[in-house]
């Protein structure tokens, strides 16, 4: 019994080996050259602002966190292609520089009100980035009027960006 179990667990620990060093089926995630910088309170204000970072900033933006078993094959392939298809369908990171559509601010509403965004394996393991009826109320009052003053930052204000 016990040598079956140590057998069991070599197995699984040479899987993992061999796992490190195949080729991964997925690009690996890789740093940009020059990451942007984030003010995330430029993006909805301080309240919404602080929950986008918390909650969707690792697969909605370049400031993505990755945790050591991040790194470890198979998690890293899973990690790579949702931060690279989130990214590809919403990036906080050029927020500013962009235009935003009533549709897209309908569909961030729609993934936070459905309990789709954020992904559940997610906050599975990230337990603070759950959201809150609060924190959807939030996201949803400034997803129908994003420019209001409210969460528009002071900054913001001042250099007249978005007024
Ligand atoms: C663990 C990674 C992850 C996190 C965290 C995450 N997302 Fe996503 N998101 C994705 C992926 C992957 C997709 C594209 C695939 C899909 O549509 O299911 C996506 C798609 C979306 C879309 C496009 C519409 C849709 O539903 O497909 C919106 C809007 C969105 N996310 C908003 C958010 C918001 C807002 C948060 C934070 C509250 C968040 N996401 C957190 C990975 C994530």
């Amino acid at each position: 019994m016990r040598a079956t179990l140590k057998c069991s667990a070599l197995g699984v620990s040479a899987l993992f080996a061999v796992l490190q060093v195949v080729p991964a089926p997925v690009q690996p995630l890789t740093r940009p050259a020059t990451p942007r910088v984030i003010t995330w309170q430029h993006v909805g204000g301080y309240e919404v602002g602080a929950v986008l970072y918390r909650a969707c900033k690792d697969c909605h933006s370049s400031d993505t966190r990755v945790p050591w078993y991040g790194h470890v094959a198979p998690i890293s392939w899973m990690l790579a292609k949702h931060v690279r298809e989130g990214r590809s369908k919403l990036d906080f990171s050029d927020w500013d520089s962009r235009r935003h559509s009533a549709n897209e601010m309908e569909e961030i509403c729609d993934a936070v009100s459905n309990g789709s965004m954020p992904l559940r394996g997610y906050t599975m393991i990230h337990r603070d980035a759950k959201l809150s009826k609060h924190d959807v109320d939030s996201i949803c009052d400034w997803a129908n009027a994003p420019s209001s003053e409210k969460y528009v930052s002071q900054t913001l204000d001042t250099a007249g960006r978005r007024k």
